[in-house]
């Protein structure tokens, strides 16, 4: 557990408590900040515009969308089209005076100057000393972006060439596996950012008409989770003889896929023997010394760089390398098209039509005035079923910080609870609880055109038109409600009125694709990656590291020691609390007839 507090100098300090013996170990002052244009010793909570905005939102608390709804030059004003893509935020608690105020907010924040530092390379993750230039990763090779002086796009274009050319080697079989069958399956091994994003884009991808037609015969599968169990599901069904296993770690030593990886490499080693590792197993790493390390050839490891963060990796050869040997590698460069796309628009585009930073902006309306905890990402189109678990850690994994830039503790909460399911899946699940328990400002997300139209002769209308019925009517009911006047004019017995009266005045904004072809979905990725960093600038905390997951990485490593000891020498559990202690007993002990580490084991499946 880690708590801060400040000192009497007003010095930011943390406390570091071990949870398992529960005792102080140290007292550590925080690194002084070096001067860095991000700095900003004001906490955005004490601005004039904050305050503003404090006072402007009970003003709106009196209004309802019902009326904001009727004033049809306020819903003209909030709607903005960019590249296909239509955004239309007007079911937003907000008026005219909202919106300028929060540009002031955007102003007091510095917001177009921490964007600029983030295309111009500044180290803005400063607590981990690094740039963040994600959008590197999808700009067209003549384009120059600078990390500490040097232009990375030469590098990322070196690698995008490199995957270009192995994965059509590989899916046109002139490379070939140990006993020289064309490898048609791939499992990619990876955890977090190194497979939420890559997950999100291959389901989106499956049904695409083109992106089928490249796929055809192949097969992509994932393996994140350090659960047996999806060691099975990964490879049940897979010959090793046609797999080849692409471990993906920035870092390379993440518990969980390393202990993958060498279950998968004993996998492939006991069907073809230990040298065929050289030809069924790549890496995308940044850790090139552990990649050789662990056994892969260094000329089969696909870099990235440490100016990209595991959460906005997708668009590195984290996702490019699986998707490409699925789809061809133009099929995914249309995707980082669609996201260079956004990219040039979110950097140059006024703030009044900038797609990103409008939604960033009214993220922080809905969670620090209203006070709205959560969102709801609510596509419709069963192509994005993994959209929303992606966000969630593109969201949550950067925004949920409790300490300013500058590590001063918030006053106000930062961050949303993201979650999600396509419509209509989600109408059946929890939308009882968004149109009448909980106040949850909702994302509808609709497609013009589908990837798979059906049409049944003699039917109303054709299946996706039945589905985007619903996109269409949801943020109308939520933000009307039903009142009881409108149920007694329908005859509904007095007894279920309260049950059926719905208040309404739910906030949703709308974003309509025109299609979910590969640039579309990297249009989608990008809009969000950059909301998500407006958030975190206007919030001024650090987006784009992550110590709350670092923290839950190293505690693991204690209970991994003691299950080790106890099953190997049969030692007692000690040196944790009486619940921990008590479990792992249990847990040892309804386990003694399966413990046995004399051989290996693999899945039965
Ligand atoms: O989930 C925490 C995290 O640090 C992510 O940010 C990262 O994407 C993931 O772990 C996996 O890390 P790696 O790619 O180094 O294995």
């Amino acid at each position: 557990m880690v708590t801060d507090s400040i000192d009497s100098l007003n010095t930011p300090v943390v406390f570091y408590i071990d949870p398992f013996r529960r005792i102080q170990i140290s007292r550590i002052p925080v690194p002084e900040r070096k001067s860095n244009s991000m700095a900003s010793s004001t906490l955005i909570s004490d601005t004039e515009p904050w305050k503003d905005l404090k006072g402007h939102v009970e003003e709106i608390k009196q209004t309802h969308l019902r009326d904001l709804m009727d004033d049809s030059t306020r819903c003209k004003s909030m709607t903005v089209e960019f590249d296909g893509i239509l955004l239309d935020y007007s079911r937003q608690r907000i008026d005219q005076d909202t919106r300028e105020k929060l540009f002031r907010l955007a102003e007091a924040a510095r917001l177009k100057q921490k964007i600029d530092n983030m295309y111009s390379g500044e180290h803005i993750n400063i607590t981990e000393n690094r740039s963040v230039l994600h959008v590197a990763l999808r700009a067209p090779r003549d384009k120059v972006i600078c990390s500490d002086g040097k232009n990375v796009v030469p590098d990322v274009w070196k690698v995008l060439d490199k995957i270009s050319e192995f994965s059509e080697r590989v899916r046109s079989g002139s490379w070939v596996g140990a006993t020289g069958k064309a490898l048609k399956d791939v499992i990619a091994v990876g955890i977090g950012g190194s497979f939420l994003g890559p997950l999100f884009v291959h389901a989106a991808l499956q049904t695409d008409p083109e992106a089928m037609e490249c796929a055809r015969a192949r097969q992509l599968r994932f393996l994140a989770n350090v659960d047996p169990v999806d060691v099975a599901r990964s490879i049940t069904g897979l010959n090793p003889e046609t797999t080849l296993v692409i471990v993906v770690s920035k870092t390379f030593t993440t518990a969980e896929t390393m202990l993958n990886a060498r279950t998968l490499r004993e996998w492939i080693s006991t069907a073809l023997g230990p040298q065929a590792v050289a030809k069924h197993m790549v890496a995308v790493s940044t850790n090139l010394t552990l990649v050789e390390k662990f056994g892969i050839d260094p000329n089969n490891a696909f870099a990235f760089w440490d100016w990209v963060g595991g959460r906005y990796s997708v668009c590195s050869a984290v996702g490019v390398l699986p998707l490409s040997l699925q789809y061809g590698f133009s099929v995914v460069h249309k995707f980082l098209k669609g996201a260079a796309s956004i990219d040039d628009h979110f950097h140059s585009t006024p703030f009044e039509k900038n797609i990103p930073v409008l939604l960033g902006l009214l993220s922080v309306w809905n969670v620090s005035f209203f006070g709205y905890p959560a969102r709801a990402i609510l596509p419709y189109s069963q192509a994005l079923e993994k959209f929303a678990p992606h966000i969630q850690q593109v969201s949550m994994e950067s925004n949920g910080k409790g300490v300013s830039i500058d590590g001063v503790p918030l006053p106000f909460e930062a961050g949303e609870i993201d979650f999600g399911e396509p419509g209509t899946n989600g109408q059946h699940s929890f939308y009882q609880l968004i149109h009448q328990g909980r106040v949850i400002p909702c994302d509808f997300i609709g497609v013009v055109k589908s990837q798979q139209p059906v049409y049944l002769k003699g039917e109303m209308v054709s299946n996706h038109d039945e589905l985007m019925s619903n996109f269409f009517a949801q943020p109308d009911a939520l933000a009307y409600g039903k009142t009881p006047e409108q149920l007694l004019r329908e005859n509904v017995p007095n007894h279920l009125i309260p049950h059926k009266t719905f208040p309404g005045n739910r906030p949703s904004l709308s974003l309509l694709l025109p299609s979910l072809n590969a640039y579309n979905i990297g249009q989608l990725l990008a809009i969000y990656e950059h909301r998500i960093a407006v958030e975190g600038f206007i919030w001024g905390i650090n987006s784009f590291d992550q110590w709350g997951v670092e923290l839950g990485k190293s505690l693991a490593s204690q209970v991994r020691k003691q299950l080790h000891l106890s099953r190997a020498k049969g030692e007692p559990v000690e040196g944790f609390n009486f619940s921990t202690t008590t479990l792992i007993t249990k847990y040892l002990e309804a386990q003694s007839g399966i413990s046995s580490y004399e051989s290996t084991h693999l899945p039965k499946i």
